[in-house]
C-alpha cells in the first residue's frame, strides 16, 4: 500500500504549479505527498488541515499560513477512507474532517489521493463525526448510533466520534446530519466537492475525474 500511496502522491504533486495556494490534507497518504511536494521547491502558499500536517510541512521548509483571511485556494490534496464510483467520500479516519471539508469547499480543485484499498462500491460505516461539547448528551441521544473515540478534543474543541447508522443513501444521511444541532461536521463529502481522485494500483495510477474537474 505504501508504494501505491507514493504513486498517487507523486501524480498529485505534479499538478501543483508555481504561485498556487494549496490546501494540505491529513493522514498517511498526505504524509507521502509532503516530502514529494516539498522537493519540487515551488513557490507556493499552503494551508494545513491539522497541526500534524502543519508541523511536517514546516519542517520540510514549506510556507504554511493560517486559514483565517484566505478566501480562495487553487488546489487542495487530501486522502480519503472510502471513495465510491460516483465520487462520494468518507473522510475523518484521522479526525480532521471538519477542517478538511472547509478546505475542500474553499478550493478551486480538490484532488483526492488514495491506495487501492479505498475505492468501494457502496459506503459503509463507521462515519466520523465531530460534535459540540456543549449539549453532548442531548446530541448523542438524538443521533443514536454514535460512539465516542478515546481522543482529546479536536484543535477546534470538538468531540470526535463515529456514527454507525446506514450510509446506503449518503445524500439523505448527509442532509440529516448537517441539519442536526450539535454536529459540527460529519465525514461524508459529496461528489460535487471532488474534482479528481488519483488511486494507486500496483505500479499504475487510476485517475477518476468528477463533475467539478
Ligand atoms: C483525516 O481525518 C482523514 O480524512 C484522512 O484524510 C483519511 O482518513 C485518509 O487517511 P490515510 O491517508 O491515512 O488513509
Amino acid at each position: 500500500m505504501q508504494r501505491e500511496k507514493e504513486l498517487a502522491a507523486e501524480a498529485a504533486a505534479s499538478l501543483v504549479e508555481d504561485g498556487m495556494s494549496v490546501g494540505l490534507g491529513t493522514g498517511s497518504t498526505v504524509a507521502c505527498l509532503l516530502p514529494i511536494l516539498a522537493a519540487r521547491r515551488l513557490s507556493i502558499r499552503c494551508i494545513a488541515t491539522s497541526p500534524h500536517t502543519e508541523e511536517i510541512a514546516r519542517q520540510l521548509g514549506m510556507r504554511v499560513e493560517p486559514f483565517t483571511d484566505i478566501a480562495n485556494l487553487d488546489m487542495a490534496i487530501d486522502g480519503a477512507d472510502q471513495i465510491t464510483p460516483d465520487g462520494w467520500l468518507v473522510k475523518g479516519g484521522g479526525a480532521a474532517h471538519t477542517r478538511e471539508k472547509l478546505v475542500a469547499i474553499t478550493t478551486a480543485r480538490f484532488v483526492v489521493i488514495a491506495d487501492s484499498s479505498k475505492p468501494v462500491d457502496v459506503l459503509s460505516g463507521p462515519l466520523p463525526v465531530e460534535l459540540l461539547a456543549f449539549g453532548l448528551g442531548s446530541t448523542l441521544r438524538r443521533l443514536g448510533n454514535v460512539t465516542l473515540r478515546d481522543l482529546p478534543p479536536s484543535p477546534d474543541g470538538g468531540i470526535i466520534g463515529d456514527y454507525h447508522g446506514p450510509l446506503d443513501e449518503p445524500r439523505a444521511t448527509a442532509t440529516r446530519l448537517s441539519s442536526t444541532p450539535g454536529i459540527i461536521e460529519h465525514g461524508l463529502f459529496p461528489p460535487e466537492m471532488v474534482s479528481t481522485a488519483i488511486i494507486g494500483r500496483g505500479e499504475q495510477v487510476e485517475v477518476r475525474n468528477y463533475p467539478r474537474s
